[in-house]
């Protein structure tokens, strides 16, 4: 596809502004452009370099029962066309994001996610119970990639019933919408999705990180400490579309697109396959400007296309193929 030439956006004579709200479950943004987990810390950091409010929403840092100091370094290194991060989940814990972050994260006019973690189902659902009263969290996003502890460290995102089991648990103790972000890595993506889709998720995102890693041969030694570590960035981007092309076709939940989304066409290319929606991640680190550009390249695209809302294009990909 041609990347989109911005200054014709105006120039076109077509249609007024199309409307590009978009609804997740019972969570409504004005626009389909999320700024990913983990790449965009909790959003204060990024006050003085973009306007927040250009934003569909926000989905911070993943967040878990206790506070977790993560990895040691080196934990991220670059890639061609991405990178990998062996963070480790590092973050503050719930009640510390409760009372430090929340109050700032409220006032803010985007949606807030809180995207959420835990080493036991019992976990995930004490987190959701903590964050349910919570002002200003208007959805969970549930990251099952962490591995399971108590079953030997099988990521609960790899086998069905135990990623159906934590979102259960989410949904037992929240009232909040509900997004249940998967892994790539698994043999079928499908199952996966249809797992957390009858377990009463509202919604997928996907992908999560692909695990890889790094060796600097000099040394023989691996570049991350943690010796593996989460693939991201535009190397992803066609595993992340294929997925999302197929998760989109095989359940009827509104799905999220996520991997290497750096452009407006990057994010036309999901909603095309079939998001409602998409989430930027790696993109920040080197253009914190990147979603919010995405969404006038979206705007400049329907204008250009003739098209009035946006959700009048999701799905919309010819295959050719039945
Ligand atoms: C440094 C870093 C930290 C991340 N932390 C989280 C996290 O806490 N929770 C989560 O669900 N995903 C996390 N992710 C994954 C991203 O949200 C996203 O799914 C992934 O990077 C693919 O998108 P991208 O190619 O646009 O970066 C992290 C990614 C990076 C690069």
């Amino acid at each position: 596809m041609k990347e989109l030439r911005m200054e014709s956006a105006g120039n076109t004579g077509r249609g007024s502004t199309p409307d590009l709200g978009v609804q997740i479950g019972p969570l409504v943004l004005r626009n389909p452009v999320m700024t990913a987990s983990g790449t965009f810390g909790y959003a204060r950091e990024f006050e003085n370099l973009v306007d927040l409010a250009q934003l569909g929403a926000i989905i911070v840092k993943g967040i878990s029962l206790h506070p977790k100091p993560g990895n040691p370094p080196p934990r991220i290194v670059e890639t061609a066309c991405g990178m990998l991060n062996a963070i480790g989940l590092e973050n503050v814990g719930v009640d510390r994001f409760i009372s430090g972050k929340m109050p700032y994260l409220y006032k803010l006019s985007s949606p807030v996610v809180v995207n959420i973690l835990g080493d036991s189902v019992e976990e995930y659902s004490e987190i959701a119970r903590r964050l349910d009263r919570v002002e200003g969290v208007a959805a969970l996003e549930v990251n099952i990639s962490c591995p399971n502890v108590k079953k030997g460290g099988v990521a609960f995102g790899t086998v069905p019933e135990m990623a159906a089991r934590v979102t259960e648990a989410v949904r037992g103790g929240s009232r909040l919408p509900l997004i249940v972000k998967l892994s790539p890595n698994v043999t079928d993506i499908v199952l996966m999705a249809r797992a957390v889709a009858d377990a009463g998720a509202d919604a997928v995102s996907l992908i999560n990180t692909l695990i890889g890693m790094a060796i600097d041969p000099i040394s023989r030694s691996p570049r991350l400490a943690n010796v593996i570590g989460g693939l991201s960035g535009p190397a992803i981007k066609p595993v992340a579309l294929r997925m999302v092309w197929q998760v989109a076709q095989a359940i009827s939940l509104p799905v999220i697109g996520i991997g290497g989304i750096t452009t407006a066409n990057d994010a036309l290319e999901f909603l095309l396959a079939g998001a409602s929606a998409v989430q930027v991640g790696t993109a920040n680190f080197y253009d914190p400007s990147a979603a919010g550009n995405i969404v006038q390249g979206i705007t400049a695209y329907l204008q250009e296309q003739g098209e009035d809302r946006l959700v009048d294009i999701v799905g919309t990909l010819q295959t050719g193929i039945d």
